[in-house]
């Protein structure tokens, strides 16, 4: 009994480590995440129902043992060292002149992304991981195995043709959006918020309580190695292909080159793929690729001479806080915004920084006056990393939060599940231009011209009240408004109007419900086809859509059973507004098709291709893998086109995406 058992625990835990590997490391899953789910699960009950039975290198001890007093001390057999910096052409240029000078002009380089995450070391010995450190002062850090066990992507045990010992090093990384959700639910729970990704991260391995690392999801990136015996590799792109191999993962976005211009243009190509990377990376790493050169180059201090950071232009600057605004939400809450000296970060003038809460106001430690340290990431919206509590000159102020809502006045409400203050007048100027901002704007009813500052202007004249009163608008009432000629009111008439048969995800979207983005909208409006029936839709019904779960189908209900909102739509009907199934357009030309979209495309924007490809039935995903039917390709494509010609993806151009449609 207890053999039979044990083989089919054996089997199990062959099964779920293939699949991890296939996964995060091939970047190919082969089973769905539902029998995933239930191999794993059968696993964990085995393992639990005999302890002897439990291997130490199962994947379920993945899910975290116990929690530690505090993390012992580990000296790396080898110093992880640290990597010198350089920001511009000229700098990169003497870089290459100088290897070029010790070692000729015979060789490679290797450029990788340059992650912003945690520095971590993995020793396995015989195949099997022993320790994971953090790096420390470089020759000694804590000891971390617990934790890093957790994370899916890091193998327990090595694959194939392993060496005796391998201290693989490398990155941890959280996405950016699990760092936002992170911090959205510290926000809720009066926890002081990580000030970027990479705190998220370390704060992430350094819980003394592994099972909250692994709710976290973390990854992993390979890029270097401390000691190694009895591996033979001759260049780091081997060695990249080894680790491969041996189930440790490590980054597609990753090239051979063989001169200066390659590696400039490499760090550009890398630089302009950043933003829509989903974690963060602060610049690329060249290594020389022959290890030969390598060991010629050797170390200078603490840096390898084979090696160099190139950093991306500073994202962060210095400026001081002038004023705190507050402003109210679509749903109530209202939000501090940061008024900035304007200060140039990356080529752009940031006047402005988000402040989330009262909370992050506090944990900052944050007054009026203060000089503080402002971080653009992307293209999100900056926000303030750190006061210079140095610069103090003794003036600043307390900053308040408002007893009352700064829009309509009415008092504000905090309730105990959340920080947020909210202003509940339903009826809130303030609530109702965000509201029909968010109604009006590009990427809901897109009705143009019709910007934020318009909004405003016709809710203080009491033109509109409402979506539905947009639609009773004439030219002739349009034209009372100042600055407003005969000839612009007719335009914003017909804008307008125009929208009144647009689709009916977009009009879904546009309603504002909570937790409804576009995606969800457009997967409402596939499956109901039509508004009435969306909005008939009972909880079970609603249930049945992709991606729609008990969250999601309340938010719904609350917004579908509200007396008012039904009266509203009715009204918007009344008015002539009839959103447009998308199935009508579409059909199910690109059923069972998936499909990636990348570079810049002659006419249609990403979104625009992406909406024309579900609405015919075929799927978006942002990477591509092997499971990537076709690759649309516009100009200034990057790795994903690298991706998808090492996978033999086919790539379809936009002309022939939509010959493909009819
Ligand atoms: S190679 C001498 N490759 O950057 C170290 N490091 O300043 C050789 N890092 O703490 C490391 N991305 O953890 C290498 N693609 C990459 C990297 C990378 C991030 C980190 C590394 C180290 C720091 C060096």
């Amino acid at each position: 009994m207890k053999s039979s058992i044990k083989s089919r625990i054996e089997t199990l835990m062959v099964q779920v480590s293939e699949a991890n590997y296939r996964y995060y490391v091939l970047d190919q899953p082969t089973i769905s995440d539902e029998k995933y789910d239930l191999i794993f699960k059968e696993l964990v009950e085995l393992e639990s129902s005999d302890p002897d039975l439990a291997d130490p290198a199962s994947p379920t001890q993945k899910v975290g043992g116990k929690a530690l007093d505090k993390f012992s001390k580990y000296r790396h057999r080898e110093p992880m060292l640290s990597l010198q910096n350089i920001y511009s052409p000229d700098e990169l240029k003497d870089f290459y002149e100088r290897w070029s000078g010790i070692i000729g002009t015979d060789f490679t380089v290797v450029g990788e992304p340059k992650f912003d995450g945690l520095a971590i070391e993995l020793v396995y010995e015989k195949g099997l991981l022993t320790v994971a450190s953090t790096r420390g002062d470089g020759e000694t850090g804590e000891n971390v195995t617990s934790n890093v066990k957790t994370i899916r992507s890091v193998p327990l045990k090595l694959r194939g043709d392993f060496p005796n010992l391998l201290e693989v090093r490398g990155e941890i990384i959280i996405l950016k959006e699990d760092f936002e959700k992170i911090n959205k639910e510290r926000a809720k729970n009066n926890e002081p918020l990580f000030a970027n990704p990479r705190n998220a991260a370390a704060g992430s391995i350094r819980q003394l309580d592994p099972k909250i690392t692994a709710k976290r999801h973390l990854d992993l990136f390979c890029h270097s190695v401390g000691r190694v015996e009895g591996a033979n590799y001759k260049t780091h792109w081997e060695l990249g292909k080894l680790f491969s191999k041996w189930g440790l993962r490590t980054h597609s976005l990753k090239k051979e080159l063989s001169s200066l211009s390659e590696l400039q243009d490499f760090f550009s190509q890398v630089e302009q793929e950043r933003d829509s990377l989903p974690y963060e990376i602060d610049g690329v790493v060249l290594k020389i690729n022959e290890i030969k050169h390598q060991v010629e180059l050797g170390f200078v201090a603490r840096s390898p001479r084979w090696a160099v950071a190139y950093k991306f232009k500073a994202q962060e600057g210095i400026t001081k806080l002038k004023e705190v605004k507050f402003q109210v939400g679509r749903t109530g809450v209202i939000t501090p915004v940061a008024v900035l000296e304007p200060v140039w970060i990356g080529g752009v003038e940031v006047t402005s920084a988000t402040l989330h809460n009262e909370i992050q106001i506090r944990s900052l430690g944050l007054k009026l006056g203060d000089t503080v340290v402002v971080k653009r990431a992307g293209d999100v919206i900056p926000n303030i990393q750190s006061v210079i509590t140095a610069k103090r000159t003794g003036k600043e102020k307390t900053i308040h939060f408002p007893k009352r809502c700064p829009s309509c006045g009415e008092d504000v409400v905090s309730s105990d599940e959340e920080v947020a203050q909210r202003c509940l007048n339903m009826s809130c100027i303030g609530r109702l231009a965000e509201t029909l901002k968010h109604f009006a704007s590009k990427r809901a009813m897109n009705i143009e011209g019709l910007g934020d500052k318009w909004i405003e202007i016709l809710l203080e004249k009491k033109l509109i009240h409402h979506f539905s009163s947009l639609y009773e608008l004439t030219p002739e009432k349009l034209k009372t408004l100042e600055r407003q000629g005969e000839r612009s009111a007719q335009k914003l008439f017909e804008a307008i109007q125009k929208t009144k048969h647009n689709s009916l995800d977009r009009f879904i979207f546009g309603l504002g419900i909570r937790f409804v983005g576009e995606r969800t909208a457009e997967l409402l409006a596939i499956h109901f086809g039509e508004l009435e029936t969306f909005l008939m839709a009972t909880k079970e019904e609603l249930l049945q859509v992709e991606e729609v779960g008990e969250k999601v189908a309340e938010a719904i209900l609350e917004f579908s059973l509200d007396k008012k909102n039904r009266k509203e739509v009715a009204q918007l009907l009344a008015n002539g507004v009839c959103p447009q199934p998308l199935k009508a357009h579409g059909g199910t030309t690109l059923q069972g098709k998936t499909f990636v979209i990348t570079g810049t495309l002659p006419s249609l924007s990403r979104d625009e291709a992406a909406t024309l490809i579900r609405s015919h039935g075929g799927k978006v995903t942002g990477s591509v893998s092997k499971s990537t039917d076709y690759l649309v390709v516009g100009e200034e494509a990057g790795s994903k086109l690298v991706k998808a010609r090492e996978l033999g993806v086919k790539e379809l151009s936009e002309v022939q995406l939509k010959a493909l449609l009819s």
